[in-house]
């Protein structure tokens, strides 16, 4: 370790069957890795729920790592499939909000493979290092930056994305509440894409409100958004009773939250 070099916080989700046991193996063969890394057992790597992934990044740790068997190998079958799709939907949030998404790594490490383990956490290291300290990092994280990722981990604890991640299989081989079957590409490309990208903005709004009441055109104009897309939202949210009417000025209607977000 270079003296000043920077050296990330990384905060690893290894599952218990292989990359925990990878990551034993490296340590009793004594193959030697950085040791900017935490490690928190997981019992499968479908078990890391996407908002203790946003929060760990909220809270400024520089990389997460979510490690699990090779796929055919997990041992609740489809565990790594569900991590995978989460992954790619946390990427998305994050680049959304403006983090960098190579902060955050999915990697398959079986418990044979402690070089392996090894390896990737040189890498990683080496690829943060590369990207910088987080923005996040108390004591003075980028304000605008914690708002959007707030806002990811809001929209990704949403009832809409919970129920549609992961979805992905069964509306594409068994198809939606009418029988009718999306290919994985449309779902990918444009179904979870939109779904994700309009959770997050809604989310962003509803924290928006509940810091003071405001109008449709205030909120496009803080949000950099267009108002028209912005009142689609808050319709959508009034629908949901998640915002509701404060009062009017002059002509323009002016919302609140209506509960703590
Ligand atoms: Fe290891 Fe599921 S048991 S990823």
């Amino acid at each position: 370790m270079a003296e000043g070099q920077f050296e990330p916080l990384i905060v690893a989700f290894c599952c218990n069957w292989c990359a925990y046991a990878g990551a034993d193996l490296a340590g009793t063969s004594r193959i030697q890795y950085p040791t900017n890394i935490r490690i928190v057992r997981v019992m499968c790597s479908g078990r890391v729920e996407p908002a203790i992934v946003l929060e760990a990044l909220e809270g400024g740790v520089d990389g997460v790592l979510i490690a699990g068997c090779h796929p055919g190998d997990c041992h609740y079958l489809e565990g790594n499939y569900y991590a995978e799709l989460r992954f790619k939907a946390l990427r998305e949030l994050l680049r959304l909000s403006g983090l960098e998404p190579g902060r955050l790594r999915l990697e398959w490490i079986s418990a044979s493979e402690g070089k392996k383990f090894a390896q990737v956490v040189s890498e990683f290291v080496e690829q943060l290092r590369a990207l910088g300290p987080s923005p996040l990092k108390p004591p003075r994280p980028d304000e605008n930056l914690l708002l959007r990722v707030r806002a990811a981990k809001l929209a990704i604890s949403s009832f809409r994305l919970r129920v549609l991640v992961g979805r992905e299989r069964h509306l594409a081989e068994v198809g939606n509440v009418y029988g009718e079957k999306i290919p994985y590409e449309e779902l990918e490309e444009r179904v979870l894409r939109d779904a994700l990208r309009a959770e997050y903005e809604r989310s962003l709004i509803l924290l928006k409100l509940s810091e003071k009441p405001m109008s449709v055109k205030a909120l496009a104009e803080e949000l950099g958004m267009d108002a028209s897309r912005v009142l689609r939202h808050v319709v959508v949210l009034r629908a949901r009773r998640q915002v509701e009417l404060h009062g009017v000025e002059g002509t323009s209607p002016i919302y609140r939250a209506s509960l703590e977000v």
